[in-house]
């Protein structure tokens, strides 16, 4: 959700940013811009649209050795020309690009702001024209900054630069991500470390409430107060060739696809020398203590949360409830006496499950992460951290790490205490062979696609127990990627209203993985054929009957839902295709949500 790049150093800016700006696409964005100081100039150029349609305005004779660069996913205001970054002060001395939110931009605008002419309806726009104002005052451009940080109250990411000073890029956090990166000769600012990958993978991690002074020698990290902080950077141990596409057409069909080595790289990260099951005894511990789960997320790892409930409960008998990261914070369910808060989030970024970690660490109760990204802020703020070991995940649309998230957690269910006696590598082998049987049947997925889902206005999932669970997943699936109405239904419910949606040749897709509800589901599939819909199955081979579209082979009852997840994800990535929507970049998604 938006993306910040800066560079400082011996190199034309404009390539650097631009290439910067392309690794963030996968964040999302309506709206794009540059700005590059040179000779005490400042040259904007900034477009409504695609990175594509920003290089076509940019004049190639502007050169300079120090930028910014922005894509804007649109809060306040239309996704247009003038509201998007960069911004400047009424003189355009000061040029800034901002990720986050301004809460209180209209008490600033009314206290401080009253006679300046505005030109966007951005609430980024208040924040150049206050370090303006500070400046225009007698304050130096590092108080003014600080100054103006002070005032604000909400999210920001912000780079800065000065066209009378041609050394220094100013940038400042607060609840927004934001890491500097260390370059010989040069220093970057970015959203996240893919954007600069290419040049460097030695970062520093900007805290809130942190102000940074940049030259290209220099990385100089100061509290809001202006005491200096010192901090050693870290080596990020990304691959730049990770976050290629290589021969797939899409991010989502190689993400898609690399599932069961995410599976066998997880194992391998969560083993011993004897190639047992290992996890840090620190958090079993606590897992242990603790008399409930409170497991928190978002979308996709909310509904990979749904399934981890079941591994605590059914593996280890240890009480859990999943909670949507934004109805805990205005609705907190009654906490037992011992909980532990576990945060679910690939990007571990997502502002809405940050405002839970917070306020539980208010409460003193103990937090742990699982996430993909390794130095991201959940991780860094709760008491421990799981990684999941999936590798960068580029489409919007989360593939791979629903996978790594369930993967850990049922490692770390049985890990807890293996209750069943479960062999849950044994098992997550079987279910990664698995997955690569059936990435080789991406023809028929294909079919598929094109005889339920190329016309199709609206679609159902229904599956019982843990079917339901991906199901919800299954659905969500389809509809962000392909726009096709979707919704996950319990199958048992369809009865209870439902229903009456069903019409001739309304797709209904039924997951069926599960022994003890084989024929309470199929009995929902003939009552939804009864009243005209168009049905396919999704089994697992020993429940499977003669006329099942897709049989997935046999699994642990517990874990066959992850090998389902395949054909499910292959039919909203065939009905993008065929819909031609555009399926890593489905619109008004953003990848990171990184506001509340
Ligand atoms: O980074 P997170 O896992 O916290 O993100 C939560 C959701 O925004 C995310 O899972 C979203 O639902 C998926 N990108 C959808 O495919």
């Amino acid at each position: 959700m938006c993306g910040i790049v800066g560079y400082i150093g011996f190199e034309d800016v404009k390539e650097i940013i631009l290439q910067g700006l392309e690794k963030l696409e996968y964040r999302g964005y309506d709206s794009a811009g540059i700005a590059v100081l040179h000779d005490n100039e400042v040259y904007v150029c900034k477009e409504k649209g695609r990175i594509a349609d920003l290089r076509q305005h940019i004049d190639k004779s502007v050169t300079g050795n120090i930028g910014i660069g922005h894509t804007r996913w649109a809060t306040h205001g239309t996704p247009n020309q003038i509201n998007s970054h960069p911004h400047q002060s009424s003189s355009k001395r000061f040029t800034l690009v901002h990720n986050g939110i301004i809460e209180n931009e209209e008490e600033l605008r009314q206290k401080y702001l009253s006679d300046t002419e505005f030109q966007s309806d951005t609430d980024t726009e208040v924040i150049v024209q206050l370090i303006e104002k500070f400046v225009n005052e007698g304050e130096e451009v590092e108080l003014a900054i600080r100054h103006t940080m002070s005032r604000l109250s909400g999210s920001y990411a912000l780079a800065i630069i000065d066209k009378q000073d041609m050394n220094t890029l100013y940038a400042a956090k607060n609840k927004t991500p934001l890491l500097a990166g260390k370059g010989e000769g040069f220093n970057m600012l970015a959203s996240d470390a893919m954007a600069m990958i290419n040049h460097t993978n030695l970062f520093y991690e900007i805290e809130d409430k942190e102000f940074l002074k940049i030259t290209k020698d220099d990385i100089e990290i100061y509290t809001i107060y202006g005491n200096k902080v010192n901090r050693q950077p870290y080596k990020a141990d990304i691959d730049a060739s990770d976050t290629e596409k290589g021969p797939y057409a899409h991010y989502m069909m190689k993400e898609i696809e690399e599932q069961p080595f995410v599976i066998r790289k997880i194992m391998s990260e969560y083993s011993n020398k004897c190639g047992n099951m290992n996890i840090s005894t620190e958090i079993l511990q606590d897992i242990r203590n603790c008399d409930k789960i409170y497991i928190i997320a978002c979308g996709t790892s909310y509904h990979a949360g749904l399934v981890g409930k079941q591994f605590f409960e059914k593996i280890a008998h240890k009480p859990a409830e999943v909670i949507i990261a934004s109805e805990f914070i205005y609705n907190m369910p009654l906490i037992t006496e011992k909980p532990l808060f576990m945060f679910v989030t690939q990007s571990g970024e997502t502002a809405d499950c940050r405002a839970v970690l917070v306020k539980v660490k208010e409460m003193g109760y103990k937090t742990l992460t699982l996430t993909n990204v390794k130095g991201s802020t959940l991780s860094r703020e709760a008491d421990h951290t799981l990684l999941l070991y999936a590798g960068p995940e580029i489409a919007v649309a989360s593939t791979k790490a629903y996978t790594a998230q369930i993967t850990v957690l049922a490692i770390l269910a049985a890990m807890v205490d293996n209750k069943i006696g479960i062999d849950v590598f044994k098992e997550l082998s079987k279910i990664a062979y698995i997955m690569e049987t059936l990435c080789n049947d991406r023809e028929k997925y294909k079919k598929l696609a094109e005889e339920y889902l190329l016309k199709t206005r609206n679609c159902f999932y229904i599956g019982r127990s843990m079917d339901y669970f991906l199901c919800l997943e299954a659905a969500l699936k389809l509809k962000e990627i392909s726009y096709i109405q979707t919704e996950g239904f319990a199958a048992g419910e369809l009865k209870h209203g439902t229903i009456a949606l069903i019409e001739k040749d309304t797709p209904v897709i039924a997951v069926i993985t599960q022994e003890n509800i084989n024929l309470n589901t199929r009995s929902n599939i003939k009552e939804v054929k009864a009243r005209g819909a168009k049905t396919m199955v999704i089994s697992m081979r020993r429940i499977s009957q003669e006329k099942d579209n897709i049989v997935v082979d046999d699994a642990h009852e517990l874990l066959s839902p992850l090998a389902a997840i395949i054909p499910v994800q292959y039919l909203a990535y065939y009905a993008a295709l065929l819909r031609g929507c555009d399926i890593d970049k489905p619109r008004n998604l953003a990848k990171s949500v990184t506001v509340e």
